[in-house]
This record gives C-alpha cells, sequence and structure tokens, in this order.
C-alpha cells in the first residue's frame, strides 16, 4: 500500500484529569509541583475527564489524516481491551493501523493530571509500547512518501535501523527525538540526525543534544543546521517557532489563545502539523517540499494545530481538519518573519 505518510512510535491510552475549579484538591507551591493530601478522595466533572488514545504514533497519525492524507500507523500494544480501544480509535479516524499485539505485554497507559493553567503532571507504564522490534514493522507492505517517527523509549540503535530501511525505501524521515536520545549528544545521534529530513525539538531538548546553553539559539542552529541532513524545526511553547534550513531562518509566534485547556500533544500537534503542511503544499502546488512557501505554509498548519490542541482536553479532541484549517477565519493570517543568514 503507498501511504503519504506512516507514523512509528508509541501508542498507548491516556487517562485524562482536568483539576479546573477544584482548586482545593492542588497545593501549587512555589516550585511548581502539585500536591494531593494523602488519604482525600476528589470528584471530578465528566467534563473534566477523558479516556482515548494517546502516544506519539496515535496522535500524529490523526493530524495526517484529518488532513486529508492517506496515513498508517506503526505501534505495538496488549491483547487487551485498550488495544482494541487504541486500533477502534484509530479506523474511526481513518489511520490504517499496522498495530503488532504483544501477548505478554499489556497495553500502555498514562495517567495525566492537568492543572488549571494547563500544565500537567504525566504517570506512565510504557508497557507493549516499547516492546515494538524490527521484525514487527510491516515493511515489506508498505510503502510511504513519508515516515514520522517519535520513538518514545525506543533504544537508539533501533531508530537508527528504522531510518536506514525508510531512507532505502525513498521515504524522507521526520523525527521528534526522545530526551533520552538526545542526551546521547551530536557524537552519539551522528548517524541519526544525519539521515533526518525534519528533526523537531524544543528548546531545551536543542540545548540538550548541543551542550550549548539555551538561549543561545544562533549558536544551536549553527550546529544543529550541521548535523542534520535536512531542515531544523525548534519549538518554543508560547513562544512560537523557529526553522531553518541552513541558509534560512523563518520565525513565528504562536496564534493568540481563546483558552489553554492543558498543552499535552502540542508538540505532536506541531510536528505532524509541519509535515501535513509540507505534504499538502507540494501536492496542489507542484513545488518543491522545502520551497519558501511550503514552509512558511506548514508554519501556519503547525502552529493552528497546535494552539487548538491546547485549547481541547487531551491530544486528538482539538487537532483541527482540513476544512477547519481552510475555513476558520483565525487561521488564515500568520506573521512569519524570514532572515537569511548566509
Ligand atoms: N500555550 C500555547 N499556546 C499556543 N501555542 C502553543 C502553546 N504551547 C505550545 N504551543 C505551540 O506548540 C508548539 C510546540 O510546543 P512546545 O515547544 O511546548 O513543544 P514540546 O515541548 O515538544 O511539547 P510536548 O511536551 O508536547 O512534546 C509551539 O511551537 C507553539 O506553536
Ligand atoms: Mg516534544
Amino acid at each position: 500500500m503507498l501511504f503519504d505518510v506512516v507514523t512509528i512510535g508509541t501508542a498507548v491510552v491516556d487517562v485524562i484529569m482536568h483539576a479546573s475549579g477544584s482548586k482545593r484538591m492542588l497545593v501549587d507551591t512555589k516550585a511548581g509541583t502539585l500536591c494531593f493530601p494523602l488519604g482525600a478522595k476528589f470528584d471530578i466533572a465528566e467534563k473534566d475527564f477523558l479516556l482515548n488514545s494517546g502516544g506519539g504514533a496515535t496522535n500524529t497519525a490523526v493530524t495526517f489524516s484529518r488532513q486529508g492524507l492517506l496515513a498508517g500507523c506503526v505501534a505495538e500494544v496488549g491483547e487487551d481491551v485498550l488495544g482494541a480501544l487504541i486500533v477502534e480509535e484509530l479506523r474511526r479516524d481513518r489511520v490504517h493501523p499496522l498495530v503488532s499485539v504483544n501477548r505478554k505485554m499489556p497495553t500502555g497507559l498514562s495517567c495525566i493530571l492537568v492543572h488549571e493553567n494547563g500544565e500537567r503532571t504525566v504517570l506512565t507504564m510504557r508497557g507493549a509500547s516499547v516492546d515494538l522490534s524490527l521484525s514487527e514493522i510491516p515493511f515489506a507492505d508498505v510503502e510511504t512518501k513519508w515516515a514520522y517517527i517519535a520513538p518514545g523509549a525506543m533504544p537508539k540503535r533501533r531508530v537508527e535501523e528504522i531510518i536506514r530501511i525508510f531512507e532505502a525505501k525513498g521515504a524522507k524521515v521526520a523525527l521528534n527525538p526522545s530526551k533520552a536520545q538526545l542526551a546521547k549528544g551530536l557524537q552519539g545521534m551522528k548517524k541519526i540526525l544525519g539521515s533526518v529530513d525534519v528533526l523537531f525539538v524544543n528548546e531545551e531538548e536543542a540545548a540538550l543534544v548541543t551542550r550549548i546553553a539555551r538561549e543561545k539559539q544562533d549558536a544551536i542552529f549553527k550546529v544543529l543546521d550541521k548535523a542534520v541532513r535536512g531542515i531544523v524545526v525548534m519549538t518554543s511553547g508560547p513562544n512560537g517557532v523557529r526553522v531553518s534550513d541552513g541558509k534560512t531562518v523563518w520565525s513565528a509566534g504562536v496564534f493568540q489563545n481563546k483558552k489553554i485547556v492543558d498543552r499535552l500533544g502540542a508538540g505532536d500537534a506541531f510536528g505532524a502539523g509541519f509535515v501535513a503542511g509540507l505534504l499538502t503544499h507540494e501536492k496542489k502546488n507542484k513545488s518543491a517540499a522545502f520551497s519558501d512557501s511550503a514552509i512558511s505554509y506548514a508554519i501556519r498548519l503547525a502552529s493552528a494545530n497546535a494552539t487548538a490542541v491546547v485549547e481541547g482536553l487531551g491530544p486528538k479532541v482539538g487537532i483541527l481538519t482540513q476544512k477547519h484549517f481552510q475555513t476558520g477565519a483565525r487561521w488564515q493570517k500568520f506573521p512569519i518573519h524570514k532572515n537569511h543568514t548566509q
């Protein structure tokens, strides 16, 4: 089957509880700590509760599908009701589940507590989601224009192998590495970064992999531009994003929020929105994937998608459809600044 995008990474079930209106529940200390009195019980309103599929692979696949692209999701679940729920939800969102079932480990589950300010604490039981091996990825049946890798806690060596195989099949590769992988530094990540067409990191992760202070963004870009084959996307939460292809740096802020419910899934929504933007722009305009207009379109779609996601509960509720993005008045204008560095 020929896909536009195949996502590879984690699939878990998210159980999300939002603490809106229950100030009693949490003591927010200066250190930014959420405290629960031991032995207490709290009621949660229905509107503040959500149980649905999550994890980088499923979240990003849904963005691709809602943008009208043919998407597959490669991940691993357990042989249990939660695994079945993940597969069912993917199908409902027209994503092809290329999901492997682990007969020994349970489906991964995240318990997410959201503070009124949108910040969250995540308790994760990774379960089967980290057991995806190379032999369980149906490479032989899958042709794809792009591979979007959200590897979670996958070992670095396996990420290298997955990239190598997709590269050999002629797919472009987008990667949103985990902190543990980035902690290996530029030398440890050399092989991976040298084969990636789009790298997504937030400021903190960019500083971690380069060992350069996060304030020194120009220096960070200089180093990453050299290490990464393609373009580098550095997100800065509510401060927006900078994108570099080594010659030009595009920078943008964020769309104004109506409200922030929780910032869970902002990174996935941005990354998938960005690649979806490159792909749809390329298809529509028959232009190069990394043309100036393609990158500007990708930044606008990614930013709109991430803002829509932080305005809804959980990582999926707000994900934009193609129609919502194209007809929503608030998403049409977005200032993007360009700076030539070479
Ligand atoms: N509070 C916010 N309001 C509007 N947009 C936001 C907000 N937070 C994040 N975004 C958008 O989402 C993008 C990605 O956010 P961020 O830099 O926090 O990613 P991240 O740290 O990788 O997130 P995650 O924890 O989901 O992996 C930002 O560049 C911005 O466009
Ligand atoms: Mg992230």
